[in-house]
């Protein structure tokens, strides 16, 4: 997508060849800083600190790093090391495990000389992936904003929800979330982003906002707690968010406060629909409570981070010395209260059967993540 008119997408690969270039999102939206990183350490850091961030990049960034660490030592050991050290930077969105796992795997059978280059190309074919499935998905949500726009010869423009960050910034490029927003603006369709802040780190206010700006999408910035009121005054069309893990049951995991909007959705009949790239299936998981729910640095929620008049970015505290805080970063969404899935293979209804349907060759298929951990641990 665009930045001041320049197309970027989130994750490149330098013009050396082999290291990796990266937009750091800590800095956004005061700043659009690339960064290089050389190391599997740089990559790990980027993961965890959130300079990348959002499950599609996130399990992009996984592969680029294994194949920083290989690029530098492609033993055996190094590999197992790599997988270990990448996999603990995030637990929820189920992108980067699977990466780990699916590259782990297949490395793990080629003489050490060739690992270096094949994880490159895998890495590479991934982004690949991600670019085309979210452009597919950007189609099949477009049409639904349009059949929205078509109803009844409207006149306002069709007015969607969103929350935290699933646009290109998320992704390789597109975006799962946005890429509707931006097929549908880009066809003529008169659209209006209702952007939810997203505390504690604020993806929406800093990201999507950032993001619709220089895509010139109409958008407003909302703080969280005013979604369930747009809605109750009929200012909401639909909602429309993303997810970092929706498992094979149609639950959706992702960021914190989706729950709440999509039971203010139900509450006043608003459509909930959730952008699920097939990557971000957990076809192993059928129980929601399995996931893990990531918990961070407290200081997410005590703190908050901005532009200061003389142009600084300062942290200032919020909260009293000494109150305790806690900052649970995601929560599920149970299937009954999403409208659809939108899918690179089209929508589907959020349950067992209608994800079956649209993967049948992947619904079959039950390996425990946990499972598959724990036997790559033993390696
Ligand atoms: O903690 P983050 O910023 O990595 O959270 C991920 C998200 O941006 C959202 O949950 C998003 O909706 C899913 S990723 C496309």
């Amino acid at each position: 997508m665009k930045v001041d008119g320049q197309h970027y997408r989130s994750v490149t690969l330098a013009d050396d060849g082999w290291a990796v270039e990266i937009v750091d999102q800590t800095r956004l939206p005061h700043e659009f800083r690339r960064v290089r990183l050389e190391s599997l350490d740089d990559a790990a850091r980027a993961i965890s600190d959130m300079q990348v961030r959002g499950a599609p990049l996130i399990g992009a960034m996984a592969a680029y790093g294994l194949s920083l660490a290989l690029r530098h030592d492609p033993s055996d050991a190094a590999l197992k090391e790599a997988a270990k050290k990448l996999r603990a930077t995030r637990p929820t969105g189920v992108n980067l495990h699977k990466v780990i796992d699916a590259m782990a795997r297949q490395l793990r059978c080629l003489p050490a000389p060739e690992r270096a280059r094949a994880a490159y190309a895998c890495a590479a074919g991934i982004c690949e992936e991600d670019i085309a499935i979210n452009r597919a998905i950007g189609e099949h949500g477009s049409h639904l904003i349009e059949k929205i726009w078509e109803k009844g010869g409207r006149r306002k423009p069709v007015e969607i929800l969103t929350h935290c960050n699933a646009g290109w910034l998320a992704t390789v490029d597109w975006g799962t979330a946005l890429a509707p927003v931006y097929v549908a603006h880009a066809a003529g369709i008169p659209i209006h982003v209702w952007v939810g802040e997203t505390r504690p780190r604020n993806q929406g206010a800093a990201l999507t906002a950032w993001e619709l700006g220089h895509e010139g999408v109409p958008h407003t910035v909302i703080a969280d707690n005013a979604g369930g009121h747009l809605m109750q005054r009929g200012r909401v069309d639909l909602c429309l968010t993303g997810t970092d893990r929706t498992t094979a049951c149609g639950d959706v995991c992702n960021k914190i406060g989706t729950y709440l909007k999509a039971l203010a959705a139900h509450d006043n009949g608003v459509p909930f629909y959730v952008a699920v790239p097939g990557p971000s299936i957990d076809w192993s998981t059928t129980d929601s409570r399995e996931i893990p729910i990531e918990e961070r640095d407290g200081r997410e929620v005590a703190e908050i981070r901005g532009r200061a008049a003389d142009g600084s970015i300062q942290s200032v505290r919020l909260v009293p010395e000494g109150s305790p805080v806690a900052n649970f970063a995601f929560d599920i969404t149970p299937a009954r209260l999403v409208t659809r899935l939108i899918t690179e293979r089209g929508l589907c209804p959020a349950g067992r059967d209608g994800l079956a349907a649209l993967y049948p060759e992947l619904a079959g298929r039950v390996t425990s993540v946990r499972k598959v951990k724990s036997e790559n641990s033993e390696k």
